[in-house]
Order: C-alpha cells, then structure tokens, then sequence
C-alpha cells in the first residue's frame, strides 16, 4: 500500500487500517484487561486492613499505576493503528481480605502473560514489529507483578 494512501488512516476518517482486524481486537482485550487490573489494584490498595495488607499496600498502588500506564501505551498504539481504545474493563475483583486479593491477583497476571505472549506472536506473524517490541516490555513487567503476588503469597506459606 502507498504511503500516501495510509496518511487519513484515523478513525472516523474512513481511512484504511494499518493492521489486522485480529491484532486490533487483541489490543483492546488487553486494554480492557489493563484498565480492569488497574482498578483492582488501586481500590485493594484503598481497602487495606490489618498489619499483613499494610506491609504491601503501597505496592498495591504502585502496580495499578503501572497498569493504568500500560493501559494508555496500548491504547496509544491501537488509535495509531486505526482503532477505537475501549472505555469497558474486563470484570473487576477487589476480593474481601488480603489472600483472596493475593489469588486473584495472581490468576489475572497469569492471564496477561498469555494473553501477551499471544499479541506478541500475531505482531511478529504481521511483521509489526512496533507492536511486538511495546509488548515485549510490558510483558516484562507484568512478570514482575506476578513474582511479586507469588512471593507474597510464598512469604504466608513459609511462616
Ligand atoms: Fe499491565
Ligand atoms: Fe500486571
């Protein structure tokens, strides 16, 4: 395609997309994932109660912040791309008490890593290699979050 006809690609526009219906999708699950987590992160960090939620709670915020900037870099890219960044997070769990927090927060790193690991093997199938290198990074952060939520949980194991 003619980089002259790619210069209206923005929505509304009728402009022609720079990418896959497929990757396009992918990219807003994982927004509504990041803006979901992001959430749940900042209002279990809010909820905090006793001794134990206090020694993690301002990581509980940290992360959110994170997510919530993960959530912008996405949706940077799918506008970029021609889509429409959705505003609808996937359902969020604050869970009553810090280990059912701990639980859910560790199953929904767990999801973004596979859902990433995906976005990241379709971008590199599409050979968009911008895509693939932004998820790159934030895969590697969301492994952090999930050394961090399984730690947590080890350190209660080990007592
Ligand atoms: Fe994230
Ligand atoms: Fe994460």
């Amino acid at each position: 395609m003619a980089i002259s006809n790619l210069q209206s690609c923005r929505p509304g526009e009728g402009g022609v997309s720079l990418t896959s219906k497929k990757l396009l999708d992918l990219l807003n699950k994982s927004i509504a994932r990041e803006i979901q987590v992001s959430v749940q992160y900042m209002w279990q960090h809010v909820q905090w109660a006793g001794p134990e939620h206090f020694a993690v709670s301002d990581k509980f915020e940290d992360i959110a912040i994170e997510e919530m900037k993960h959530a912008e870099k996405i949706a940077e890219r799918l506008w970029y791309l021609g889509g429409i960044p959705t505003t609808k997070p996937t359902p969020i769990i604050v869970g009553g008490g810090l280990w059912p927090m701990i639980d859910n927060d560790i199953k929904a790193e767990l999801e973004a890593i596979e859902l990433y690991k995906e976005v990241i093997k379709v971008a590199k199938q599409e050979g968009d290699n911008t895509t693939k290198f932004i998820f790159e990074e934030i895969l590697e952060q969301e492994e952090d979050h999930h050394d961090f939520f399984t730690s947590v949980k080890e350190g209660k194991r080990r007592k």
